[in-house]
């Protein structure tokens, strides 16, 4: 293999490192038409968005049709290597119409600075000197985001703890409403601001800020309804394909290991959606697992009662609709449209509601035994359409 150290590799063109690439023996002279895609104006507007940029890699953008949250028609993008959960969720969508749609509702969102500090300082006068000196901080931090106060945000509340096994550091937490940001670069940026402000008055050896991805704030739920009569399918009765769905949800419940995928056929779903949005796709797999393990129950659940399925989604979306790599992308504000999205608050109904749906479907099609066949066929159909590859 050639040599992978590729010297001041970051600083060239796209163009330029693809020329690397090909004088360096990592590509021949096919391969970068390959890279380079369309044409050179894609890959120059890319190289703003990431490191290292040598080419433009194209995904299958899809839509998922059918779907009504809180009364709203929405179309929602989708980039997905799973073709079945496209389908899946456009027919569960239809499956939820006759009943309304999907009705969300979005949690506070909330995000959470921490700060280690490790300090000679009892606690007790660390603790001291945090409260005397927090309003000049709280000013700062006021002072350097005015965006984030007119959005309503800013900083909650500031905390300090010991932690037990942690000998001689403590650890700061500063809980922030991040308006309609995602919030993860913003708690940096205020951990941060607290290092500058604090690190001689806590006499600190070290501190180091880092934002966590722990969700705080109060849940996203999103409710779904749908009368026995529309499940019915591969020759079963609708009935008992509702109490199979319950059944499988009821499952999810009682044996951490079934909940762990039953979590990922919610996170396909949302995470599709996701990354159509440059939204932090692992922020919010980490948020409703780490919120799942805590409540020991799944995200999505469902009950059979009065001849009809009901389902609930519950837990952390953590998203935004400014901030991020997203508004550097033309379709974002298309897609937005498309979803009827103005505020981080809707953007996490919409995606609560797609986690449900995608659920949902997961669930039927194992409840009807079609989850393998309806996967394969859709997989191979594909595979057929494309034709052969070289
Ligand atoms: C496959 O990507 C996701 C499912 O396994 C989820 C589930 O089992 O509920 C179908």
């Amino acid at each position: 293999m050639p040599s992978s150290r590729l010297e001041a590799f970051h600083r060239l063109t796209p163009s330029k490192r693809r020329s690397v690439l090909l004088s360096s023996g990592w590509i021949d002279a096919n391969e970068v038409s390959l890279l380079a895609g369309e044409g050179a104006p894609e890959t120059a507007r890319l190289d703003c968005l990431s490191e290292n940029v040598v080419g433009a890699f194209a995904s299958p953008l899809s839509i998922v049709t059918n779907l009504i949250v809180n009364g709203v028609d929405r179309l929602v993008p989708m980039t997905t290597e799973e073709p079945s959960v496209v389908a899946a969720c456009c027919h569960a969508a239809r499956l939820t119409r006759t009943s309304g749609g999907v009705f969300a509702r979005a949690g506070d969102r909330r995000i959470a600075a921490q700060v280690l500090v490790q300090s000679a300082l009892p606690m007790s006068v660390l603790q001291e000197r945090v409260l005397g000196n927090l309003e000049p901080f709280l000013q700062e931090t006021r002072r350097r985001h005015p965006r984030l106060i007119q959005a309503g945000g800013g900083v909650l509340s500031v905390e300090l703890r010991s932690t037990e096994r942690l000998v001689g550091a403590s650890v700061v937490e500063i809980l922030i409403h991040p308006g309609d940001a995602m919030g993860a670069n913003l708690a940096i940026a205020v951990g941060e601001e607290f290092k500058a402000h604090f690190a001689s008055i806590l006499e600190a050896t070290w501190m180091a800020p880092i934002v966590t991805n722990e969700p705080f704030g109060t849940a996203t739920t999103a409710h779904a309804r749908i009368p026995f009569l529309h499940l019915a399918g591969a020759g079963l009765d609708g009935a008992l394909v509702a109490s199979r769905i319950a059944m499988l949800s009821q499952w999810a419940m009682e044996d951490p290991h079934r909940r762990v995928t039953h979590q990922k056929g919610v996170l396909n779903g949302i995470c599709a959606v996701f990354g159509t949005l440059s939204q932090d796709t692992r922020a919010l797999s980490v948020a409703l697992m780490a919120d799942c393990a805590q409540r020991h129950h799944p995200c999505v659940t469902w009950t059979c009662q009065d001849g009809e399925l009901r389902g609930e989604f519950q837990g952390p979306v953590p998203c935004g609709t400014v901030g991020g790599t997203g508004p550097y992308r033309p379709e974002t504000k298309l897609f937005l449209r498309w979803m009827a999205v103005a505020t981080a608050g809707q953007l996490a109904e919409v995606a609560a509601s797609v986690g449900l749906l995608s659920n949902l479907a997961a669930l039927r099609a194992i409840a009807t035994d079609s989850l393998y066949a309806g996967h394969m066929n859709l997989h191979q159909r594909k595979q057929r359409e494309s034709g052969p590859r070289n």
